[in-house]
């Protein structure tokens, strides 16, 4: 019988789930099981480090396999999940919502499903001591005008087929939590960035760009807004929520960082003028290229952070600048990852390091 806590990561494989996994594996005893189905997104390259390590155990398992998420209930027997596991990128939400609808909404619910079974057969500490960690995006909310912040109130008006998808899902675990009595946590957390980030977000896109010498596209005038924090720091306030939160709470996470898409990719041109100049000593600036807007795109996003910071005492540890100065630093010092990821060789990673194993 295992003795330290055990908790199932959905999206272990992922850009937030690896950084997760990382952290708990460094910053707690527990027992990390990792469950990830190694979409397009899914990156073992990324876990590196904790592969082998004995705590943590990775499954790669669809979240809307029933069997397989009981039979790992079982063998487990988890206190508690957070999860993770989503189709994550706006743009290919509006060219293919179907798979955003399959694995967000399809998939969180078989995940409740498969815990509510295995949480109803604990005995009553056991499932009071239980949770279930929701991880979420403030995109739910809907689009900010040029004023306010979005908060744990705010009315759910999400705008994209990827928001509408991560809505709906808030809304099942929600009702769960409300009609079985599931003790379910909510976060939902405005943009991240960090090392490890599939280069289809705005940042790694823009930065390998850069470096590829290839344009960096802008969506309409560059003045949409989103509030950054840095993965690290989402990864410590889910830690924080996971092992603090009350259950039936939600936690609304941001980083107090808002910046135009083109102050980011501005502070990115800038950044990499001094790490990496171009052969040429001219700036990466004049890569810059305006394109055709996203449709349906949100004008801003804030989050007002205060009641993770008032009940549970997280604060973001990094600010834009030092936060975007550390990726930087970390995509050029692992240029390996990022080739893997463009040739596609990331997919094969655990086969050719360590044998087909999962
Ligand atoms: P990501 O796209 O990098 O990773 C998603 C992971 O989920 C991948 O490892 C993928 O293989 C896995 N996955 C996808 N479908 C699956 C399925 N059916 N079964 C099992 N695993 C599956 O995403 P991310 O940026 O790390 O985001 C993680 C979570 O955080 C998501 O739920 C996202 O909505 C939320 N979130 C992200 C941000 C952000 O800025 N990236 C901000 C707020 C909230
Ligand atoms: P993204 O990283 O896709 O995150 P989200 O859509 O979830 O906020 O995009 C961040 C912002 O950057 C968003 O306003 C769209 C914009 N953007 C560009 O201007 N060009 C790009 O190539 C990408 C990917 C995003």
């Amino acid at each position: 019988m295992h003795t330290s806590k055990t908790v199932f990561i959905t999206g272990g494989a992922g850009f937030i789930g690896s950084a997760l996994v990382c952290l708990l594996l460094r910053e707690t005893d527990w027992r990390v099981i990792n469950i990830d189905a190694l979409t397009y997104a899914g990156n073992l390259e990324s876990l590196a480090d904790v592969i082998d390590h004995p705590r943590h155990l990775f499954s790669r398992t669809d979240i809307n396999n029933r069997a397989a998420l009981d039979a790992l209930f079982r063998e487990y027997q988890p206190a508690g999940v957070i999860h993770l596991a989503a189709e994550s990128h706006v743009d290919r939400s509006i060219h293919g919502p179907g798979e955003f609808i399959k694995t967000n909404i399809e998939g969180t619910y078989t995940l409740l499903e498969a815990t509510r079974a295995w949480w109803s057969t604990l005995d009553s500490q056991a499932k009071a001591a239980f949770r279930f960690h929701h991880v979420s995006t403030d995109e739910v909310f809907g689009s900010l005008g040029t004023s306010g912040f979005f908060t744990e109130d705010s009315p759910y008006q999400p705008n994209s087929p990827y928001s509408a998808s991560k809505a709906a899902s808030d809304h099942l675990v929600r009702a769960w939590h409300h009609t079985y009595g599931l003790p379910t946590l909510i976060t939902n957390c405005s943009n991240n960035y960090g090392p490890r980030q599939f280069p289809e977000k705005l940042i790694p896109l823009m930065l390998l760009n850069a470096l590829g010498g290839k344009p960096l596209p802008i969506y309409g005038q560059g003045d949409n807004v989103r509030d950054w924090l840095y993965v690290d720091d989402h990864a410590r306030a889910l830690h924080r929520v996971f092992a603090h939160g009350l259950p039936g709470e939600i936690y609304a996470i941001g980083g107090h960082n808002e910046k135009t898409n083109l102050e980011v990719v501005d502070t990115l041109c800038a950044l990499l003028d001094e790490l990496q100049p171009r052969a040429d000593g001219r700036s990466y600036r004049e890569q810059k290229t305006f394109v055709a807007d996203r449709p349906g795109h949100d004008r801003r996003y804030a989050i007002d952070a205060g009641k993770i910071g008032r009940e549970l005492g997280w604060q973001p540890q990094e600010n834009f600048t030092s936060g975007l100065k550390k990726t930087v630093r970390w995509y050029l010092d692992h240029p390996e990852w990022t080739a893997h990821v463009i040739s596609g060789e990331y997919r094969h990673w655990l086969d050719k390091n360590y044998g087909a194993r999962t």
